[in-house]
């Protein structure tokens, strides 16, 4: 986290059993020691801190790659020490860039001539990607707005309320309002009736996402793009979209090919995806791919020399890593289309494993829908009892971990746990999984509830059993509160 919070005890120290055999002294907790320690000492210590996080294997909220091949882990130490940014230095890694950039561009239907380049960029991940297409829209509309002598100043994006918090950071940090079409009982994606509708003179662009981050559904593009099509001959604008596919851009591509959602349709202007989400690369990696020239505005890209002739570049950091880059390229190359279609189909074939054992169990309503990124959310039929935050502490205690969540607001009163399927989720952990969830249920219906305690707590001292009560409520309510924040990446 940037914005850290301090222990009540500021002075506290950092002690170790093991690496005692080389430092005697305890470490100060949150100021630099006064001296060195032996490299042991220090290896030592951090390893036993790390001990306690949980296991990345076991890690099902989320959708970032946690394993790669032995070989591409070798590519990757080999390349830990180069900074992408060293274009000149480093021409082999900004080649390799490129070929991605052109690989995703193709997947993605760009419509790029023979002898042509695609028009993108690899980022530290879809966030970063999503702020760059934002501006992209922004200038444009922007500069559209100067020349035609009509106000320029609150430009607007139309998107779903279940955007990622990407979104809201570009938003409140470009200054442009975010008009998010709500959600509703059933349906937990964006309606591109609705959304057509809150298009205006002002809105920069539709955001629309194939892979919602709460279910993995995939919003109707082909509809907005008609929709939008037919408002934009109706008023004169020319309000374009941008795909979010952070998670679904490899999924649709190698499992639905016919699915338009991509340059296929002629309003979709830019697309980001996650290369470390089922680009199946560690953390660090995202795409921004552009139409075309036309799309990306000319001031916003910035030119550096390399190896004598011109590199544009367009990201929001200077310095960062080339191991997220020369690991998507070996993903690419090693796996192909085939290898990328086999891989998302074992994901699909676990989820409906996953996803049937969960319904089997009778007590959960299945949210997410059979066609979408490889997911399983699902809520508890009956919650009076217990709730779906309750089923995720108690899961924990075998190393699971599964986030539970609320929805967005209009949808707010339902609370969703969710399963994210990646490529190292095997079928038996999938049973596993679902045996487990079985001990916990039968765990749960066998404690008491807590409107029992409470009403336990009432008979025995009703004054004091409403503060507890109150104090349990509290509790619960900052509990959900957090976790409606937490977890879903
Ligand atoms: C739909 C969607 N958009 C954007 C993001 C942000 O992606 P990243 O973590 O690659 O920055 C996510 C993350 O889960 C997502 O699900």
């Amino acid at each position: 986290m940037v914005v850290t919070t301090m222990a009540a005890d500021p002075g506290e120290s950092l002690y170790s059993t093991f690496a005692s055999r080389y430092v005697q002294t305890p470490l100060p907790r949150f100021k630099m020691p006064e001296t060195a320690i032996p490299r042991e000492a220090a290896f030592q210590i951090i390893s036993d801190e790390l001990m306690l996080d949980g296991n990345p294997r076991l890690n099902l909220a989320s959708f970032v790659t946690t394993w790669m091949e032995p070989e591409c882990d070798r590519l990757v130490m080999a390349s830990i020490n180069k900074n992408y940014v060293d274009m000149d230095e480093y021409p082999v890694t900004t080649e390799l860039q490129n070929r991605c950039v052109n690989m995703i561009a193709h997947l993605f239907h760009a419509p790029i001539g023979e002898e042509e380049a695609a028009v993108g960029v690899g980022t530290v991940g879809s966030s970063e990607a999503i702020m760059l297409a934002g501006l992209a829209f922004k200038t444009k509309w922007q500069k559209k707005r100067k020349a035609q002598g009509k106000p320029f100043h609150s430009p607007n994006i139309v998107t779903g309320a279940n955007v990622q918090v990407c979104w809201e950071k570009f938003a409140r940090y470009f200054e442009v309002e975010l008009k998010e079409v709500k959600l509703r009982d059933d349906f937990y994606v964006m309606d591109p009736v609705k959304a057509v509708e809150m298009v205006d003179e002002n809105t920069i662009c539709v955001a629309t996402i194939l892979g919602s981050t709460l279910t993995g559904e995939f919003e109707d593009v082909r509809l907005l793009n008609q929709l939008l099509s037919d408002k934009n001959k109706e008023t004169g604008w020319d309000t374009p979209i941008h795909v979010d596919a952070a998670s679904g851009g490899f999924i649709a591509p190698f499992i639905y090919p016919e699915l338009e959602w991509d340059f296929r349709l002629p309003l979709v202007k830019s697309i980001n995806v996650s290369g470390h989400k089922y680009g199946l690369v560690y953390a660090g990696v995202g795409w921004a791919i552009w139409r075309s020239k036309e799309d990306l505005p000319e001031e916003l890209i910035f030119h550096i020399n390399y190896l004598g002739s011109d590199q544009p570049t367009f990201t929001l950091n200077f310095s960062r890593g080339s191991s997220q880059i020369i690991a998507q390229y070996y993903q690419f190359i090693r796996l192909g289309f085939e290898g990328y279609r086999n891989v998302i189909e074992n994901c699909m074939k676990n989820t409906r494993a996953l996803r049937d054992g969960i319904a089997g169990t009778g007590r959960f309503t299945i949210l997410s829908k059979d066609v979408g990124v490889p997911v399983v959310a699902f809520s508890l039929v009956d919650a009076g009892k217990y709730t779906v935050f309750d089923v995720s502490e108690s899961l924990r205690r075998f190393g699971w971990i599964v986030p539970a969540y609320t929805m967005p607001p209009a949808a707010g009163h339902i609370a969703v746990l969710r399963v994210v399927i990646r490529e190292d989720f095997s079928r038996g952990l999938a049973e596993r999984l679902v045996s487990h969830l079985c001990k916990v249920l039968a765990e749960l219906d066998a404690l008491p509830g807590r409107t029992a305690a409470a009403a336990h707590l009432a008979a025995a001292d009703a004054g004091k059993a409403a503060a507890e009560e109150e104090e349990i409520a509290t509790f619960w309510r900052r509990l959900a509160d957090r976790r409606k924040t937490s977890g879903v990446c």
